[in-house]
């Protein structure tokens, strides 16, 4: 057998390995690292390559490394050696990310050394996440499920008795009161029923349904509820394939959407309804969690109101979280949609921005099966290796996630990448250069400059410079409010082949 020198094997070693290899000697000094190690850390190797090892890690993990450098060199002890363990790291951008490490302690050439294997952790920890949150729920929807069922009960008879006492009631005196409990009985009753919605206990009349029909039904209902402040637009796709869902509670989900909307909006604004078929593939699930792969039909209601902030879109969906005044909300309205949408097979996706308006997502799953499109799909980006053809383009977003994503992507296109975090960073890159072929932005973006005032801009005084921006929320709600036609929008979240064709028609010509 020919030998192979141990340089080659180490090499290809290094080369093909997935996780991050660092090697360090003992001050903590970078002494080797692969390829895998400085994308995950947002270098270059030889940006790393001599550095101390602090230079990816927080201010307390470094600490915490050189206590444990110092202790091992006196003593010799390996407490962390041969443990793998799950720490933080820093990128260069100063975003930190959880890592699971696993460090060994090698003797080269009479010195010490320790080999540390890394792993991103981030898409598990998301998983997780999402595990909790949806176990919580589901803890909350037994509860409430039980105690619905024994009120639902007890209200019955409060109600059939005072039916009774109503009707055998010969006093004047006495015939508002007994209404007066009625009513409240009756309210109680209401309350039961949209618990146990929620609680998935219900029997629900799943038939196959068209999702238009319902959007529509229950969009003539609201005509004379909805003031005269809030315009209501909807966009409803004519192919739309059929679904299963209870009709009357679909009518009621969107009902209490709508609701919200307008209660977001007291100044008066925009909702807008969208219908649409969904493809969800990878890369589209990897931005929106809690979605599964598949052919979905999606319902988008959209406002331009006040927005929600984290805190309340978190807990947004429980049972009794309002943001009312105490007596004026009771809290149900999205619970019940969430659990009628989750009886049905599908996911709820709040997307938000204080101060700018939210979109709920509701995705019901399409009745009929077939994967011929994610064959096609596949095909049709392996066409589109070199599509970007080594043109620049400008990725302007504040999401260090999504950031990663698009930048990811785009490079797999073929594109140069420059980012920035803010559209003022953005202006400041472009300003100066006369390479860039587009600027791909984010439409919400902290500092002094939106994404849509970047766009003016640039077509001011850089008119040959290309723009395309995207946003979670939909095309109609931003459309009717200060968002210009010339610009184009691409929706968030939105799949590979969407953004191929954006592209494309962005860089017409070009
Ligand atoms: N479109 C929206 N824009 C901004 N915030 C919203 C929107 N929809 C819901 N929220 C927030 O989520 C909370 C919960 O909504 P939910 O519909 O469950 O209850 P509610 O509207 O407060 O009460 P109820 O529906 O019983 O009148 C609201 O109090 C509000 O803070
Ligand atoms: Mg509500």
């Amino acid at each position: 057998m020919k030998t192979i020198d141990d340089s080659a094997i180490l090499s290809a070693l290094l080369e093909a390995a997935l996780d991050a290899i660092i090697i360090s000697d003992h001050t903590g000094r970078i002494v080797r690292l692969n390829d895998s190690a400085a994308t995950l850390f947002g270098y270059l190797a030889a940006e790393m390559e001599g550095q101390h090892v602090r230079m990816i890690m927080t201010d307390d993990m470094a600490s915490r490394h050189d206590a444990f450098m110092r202790h091992h060199v006196e003593t010799g002890e390996k407490r962390i050696i041969g443990i793998g363990r799950e720490v933080v790291g820093r990128r260069a951008d100063g975003t930190v990310f959880p890592l699971h490490i696993s460090v060994g302690r090698a003797v080269i050439a009479d010195a010490t050394m320790f080999v540390a294997i890394m792993h991103d952790q981030t898409s598990k920890q998301i998983a997780e996440e999402a595990a909790i949150r949806s176990n919580r729920m589901d803890a909350i929807g037994q509860m409430t499920g039980g105690i619905a069922h024994d009120f639902n009960n007890l209200l019955a008879v409060v109600i059939g008795n005072l039916e009774l006492l109503e009707m055998s009631e010969q006093t004047a005196r006495n015939r508002p009161l007994i209404a007066d409990a009625l009513a409240a009985a009756e309210l109680g009753a209401d309350l039961t029923s949209r618990l146990v919605v929620f609680s998935r206990n219900s029997s629900l009349e799943a038939e196959v349904v068209s999702l238009n029909d319902s959007v529509t039904q229950t969009l003539a209902m609201l005509k004379r509820i909805i003031g005269a402040h809030i315009t209501i637009d909807a966009e409803l796709a004519d192919d739309l394939w059929p679904t299963r869902a209870d009709s009357t509670q679909l009518q009621t989900a969107v009902l209490n959407l709508i609701l919200n909307a307008q209660e977001a909006m007291p100044n008066g604004g925009r909702i807008f309804l969208e219908t649409r078929n969904m493809l969800l593939d990878d890369s589209y699930v990897a931005q929106d969690t809690g979605v599964e792969k598949g052919r979905y039909v999606r319902v988008s209601i959209s406002d331009n109101g006040e927005g929600m902030s984290d805190e309340t879109r978190q807990r947004a969906l429980e049972p009794f979280f309002t943001t009312k005044a105490s007596g004026s909300g009771t809290g149900l309205g999205l619970s019940m949609v969430y659990g009628m949408v989750k009886h049905s097979g599908g996911h709820l996706a709040i997307y938000s921005e204080v101060g700018e308006g939210t979109t709920i997502n509701l995705y019901f799953p399409a009745l009929e099966a077939g994967d011929e499109q994610q064959d096609v799909d596949a095909t049709y980006e392996d066409a589109l290796r070199g599509f970007g053809a080594g043109k620049v383009i400008l990725i302007v977003e504040d999401d260090p996630r999504v950031m990663r994503l698009s930048n990811t992507r785009l490079e797999g296109l073929g594109f140069k990448c420059l980012t920035a975090t803010t559209a003022d960073a953005a202006w400041t890159i472009l300003k100066d250069r006369s390479d860039i072929a587009l600027v791909f932005t984010d439409l919400i973006m902290p500092g002094s400059l939106s994404g849509h005032d970047l766009a003016q801009r640039i077509a001011e005084q850089k008119p040959g410079v290309r723009v395309l921006m995207t946003s979670g929320f939909s095309e109609g709600v931003l459309r009717g409010g200060r968002i210009s036609a010339e610009f184009a929008i691409l929706r968030k979240p939105y799949r590979q082949a969407d953004l191929v064709q954006a592209l494309r028609t962005a860089l017409q010509d070009v």
